[in-house]
């Protein structure tokens, strides 16, 4: 390289040099940013839980319940763990006194008075959530009791024929349709379905229209075991039964700096929930499946998978043809009441 040369990029290389670095610095400061504000706020952290911790808890461990409920080879005495968690957030949240009218705490009661009947008309013995059961009825006292025992469902039921035909429905109906379904019939899937639904999902909005995001489709019934048994978002036979397994993941390398950190959990979110949507469409049952792993389990199922070490893993989906019936938890939403607030 020349004098002249050198001068000219000198500059240009120091500039850029300053540049990163500021970047990274940045970069940092963020990440102690992030640290922060979810280590002060999360419910695994905080020492006296707020209204929202138990709620969110509360959700977590009834929705387990409730899964297992909807299960179609429901066990007798199961999720032994789940309960004890549910009745001891549940202890807390009545002695912080939060409101007894709230819509998760009240779901929760019903999935126990769900699990308590199931157990009942079996002849199957489970005396210490029955008390544990009567113990959160009485503190709701008998008028809210009433109302609570009337209409409780911890599952609904539809037939194939429902969610097929639902797809070409207006898309509140669509909406209501779209559901998690973790049991899937025998029938083979065909790739060209879950490709036609991948294509859909390419208009999927992302940041200055980088879409970031990759699929692998997973039709190794051995790569799928061992890429979902290190997952754990489906258990037993659920996961055995898995037969297709998409993974969504996102490139960082598509990212410019500092404050652009989160858009990969973004696009990639963005993109996932179109993709369920495209599946539904497709007339596929799918399940999304966490992917609150550790490093450790992150780097191996990018190893079991081959992923790039610049991708971060967005979600799981399990893929399947709908049975001819099938349950799923209720899954109770919300009111807008609980979440929109205007300014
Ligand atoms: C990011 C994400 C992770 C999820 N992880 C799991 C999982 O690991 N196992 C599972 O059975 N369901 C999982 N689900 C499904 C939720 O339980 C389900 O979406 C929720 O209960 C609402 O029910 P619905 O999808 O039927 O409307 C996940 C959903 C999302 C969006």
């Amino acid at each position: 390289m020349n004098r002249e040369k050198l001068e000219i990029l000198l500059p240009v290389l120091i500039i850029n040099f300053i540049k990163r670095s500021i970047y990274k610095f940045r970069l940092l400061n963020y990440f102690m940013y992030d640290y922060r504000q979810y280590s002060k706020h999360s419910f695994g952290f905080t020492r006296k839980p707020t209204y929202e911790n138990l709620r969110a808890k509360i959700t977590l461990h009834y929705h387990s319940i409730e899964k297992g409920l909807s299960n179609i080879n429901v066990r007798l005495g199961f999720g032994e763990k789940a309960l004890k968690n549910l009745v001891h957030v549940l202890e807390e949240y009545k002695n912080c006194e939060f409101p007894k009218d709230d819509k998760r705490y009240l779901s929760a009661i019903n999935i126990l008075i769900s699990y308590v009947d199931l157990h009942e008309k079996n002849n199957y013995d489970v005396p210490w959530i029955k008390g544990k059961l009567t113990e959160q009825l009485n503190y709701l006292g008998e008028n809210q009791t009433k109302k609570m025992t009337k209409n409780h469902m911890p599952y609904r039921e539809f037939t194939k024929k429902e969610i097929i035909e639902s797809v070409n429905k207006p898309f509140d109906e669509f909406l209501k349709h779209r559901v998690s379904v973790r049991d899937y019939s025998t029938e083979e899937v065909d790739v060209n379905q879950i490709n036609d639904a991948i294509e859909m999902a390419i208009r999927t909005p992302s940041v200055c229209n980088r879409q970031p995001w990759k699929v692998y489709v997973l039709k190794n019934y051995d790569t799928i075991q061992k890429a979902s048994g290190v997952q754990k978002g489906l258990n037993g036979e659920r996961r055995t039964n898995v037969r297709n397994l998409l993974i969504v993941t996102t490139d960082i390398s598509y990212f410019a700096n500092d404050k652009e950190r989160n858009e990969p959990f973004i696009d990639g979110g963005l993109f996932s929930m179109t993709l369920l949507y495209a599946l539904h469409y497709k007339g596929l049952a799918a399940c999304s499946l966490n992917n609150s792993m550790s490093n450790k389990d992150f780097k191996e199922v990018k190893r079991i998978v081959n992923i790039r070490s610049s991708e971060r893993l967005i979600m799981f989906i399990s893929v399947g043809k709908y049975s001819d019936k099938l349950i799923v938890p209720t899954s109770t939403r919300d009111s807008l009441d609980d979440f929109v607030e205007y300014r």
